[in-house]
């Protein structure tokens, strides 16, 4: 276990711990916040020194870029304890890399791996009672940084803030989801930003899942935006699906995000033996499979949820019930556990991903 304080951070305590007051069984993904959070300011072409102080709030110019522009990217990961109360980070130095390509898209500057990784063990070091044993529990880690000059003069800001916010986290979404197939709006364009974790990438999606919510489905799965035909994402997640008993995801690209869910699950799967395939798969591929009998499972893969299993999708009007399947014949549930298993250290590590 790696965490500790190191290098020259400033460090100020909360006077009072909240955390007494935190019910940790039914708290709703994203809505509680832990005691401490980390701030660090980019001005004149550098980073300051890391802040880690209270969780609160913040004073920002009406006129700041990310307001108008919104020059915003994030990033998901989270911490767990195991059975020794040891705190441990699931490949956080994937998400510090694809933090770097946002940043670069989004013409923001990159940060630094001490900032970053070290800023976060020291943050987690001093809120570590925030992260909760047991099955489906974590801290949920959200790094961010935003476009802070003043002034609404169409153009990258030259001041930033970085800053990381500790959550505690429960399983996202519960239960099976029924998915609409998109077939008008695109969550990403070929040049455009689908492959980062910019802010703007989900406000987009808002508007069609709310349209789909109201048609009675809980998600959108995303198709290319050329043809519509390709399946790319579910929701917020990457999606994987299994046809008889071959897994296929997409292969990533510019509209597709490089989830650290998405390519632990291929590792798992291949070291599994199961058949994996990455290539692209087209709507028909789906509605001739289904027709066949052949298509088993749907999923999305993410840090928050892990793995969320789909009952069901829509195309064109038509809705599409997938088979029952049974917890210990499912591909998604195996993939889940064993994820878990090594993100907890209740299995063996052997990729070496947690530190
Ligand atoms: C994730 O699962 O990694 C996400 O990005 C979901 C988040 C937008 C809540």
């Amino acid at each position: 276990m790696s965490l500790q304080t190191i290098n020259d951070f400033s460090i100020q305590k909360t006077e009072k711990s909240k955390i007494d007051s935190i019910d940790f069984e039914n708290v709703k993904f994203g809505t509680v916040f832990s005691d401490h959070m980390l701030v660090c300011h980019y001005k004149d072409g550098a980073w300051g020194q890391v802040e880690i102080k209270p969780y609160g709030p913040m004073q920002f110019e009406p006129s700041s870029n990310v307001f108008h522009y919104g020059q915003a990217i994030f990033e998901g990961m989270k911490a767990y304890k195991d059975d020794n109360d040891d705190v441990w980070l699931f490949r956080p130095r994937e998400n510090w890399e694809r933090f770097n390509k946002s940043a670069e898209r989004l013409a923001m500057p990159q940060i630094d791996e001490t900032r970053f990784v070290d800023g976060l063990k020291t943050l987690l070091q001093l809120d570590r009672d925030w992260v909760q044993k047991g099955k489906g529990n974590a801290l949920y880690i959200r790094p961010f940084m935003i476009g802070t000059h003043p002034g609404v003069v169409a153009g990258p800001s030259s001041e930033f803030m970085f800053c990381i916010i500790l959550s505690p986290a429960r399983t996202y979404y519960s239960g099976k989801v029924k998915v609409q197939i998109a077939e008008h709006y695109s969550r990403a364009a070929n040049g455009g930003v689908g492959y980062t974790k910019c802010s703007g990438n989900y406000a987009g999606q808002f508007y069609p899942t709310k349209l789909a919510q109201e048609a009675g489905y809980q998600q959108v799965i995303w198709t290319d935006d050329a043809t519509h035909t390709k399946l790319e994402e579910a929701g917020t997640m990457n999606v994987f699906f299994r046809i008889n008993d071959t897994l296929i995801t997409a292969p990533t690209s510019e509209r597709i995000l490089d989830g650290v869910t998405r390519k632990s699950l291929l590792d798992i799967a291949k070291s599994k033996g199961l058949d994996v395939q990455v290539k692209s798969i087209v709507v028909n591929d789906l509605l001739e499979a289904i027709k066949k009998g052949e298509l088993k499972e749907i999923f999305g893969a993410g840090t928050a949820v892990t793995i969320g299993q789909i009952e069901g999708f829509a195309y064109q009007d038509e809705y599409h019930q997938l088979p029952e399947i049974a917890d210990e014949d499912s591909y998604a549930v195996m993939l889940k556990e064993t994820l878990q298993g090594i993100q907890t250290k209740a299995i063996e590590d052997t990729f070496n991903w947690t530190e």
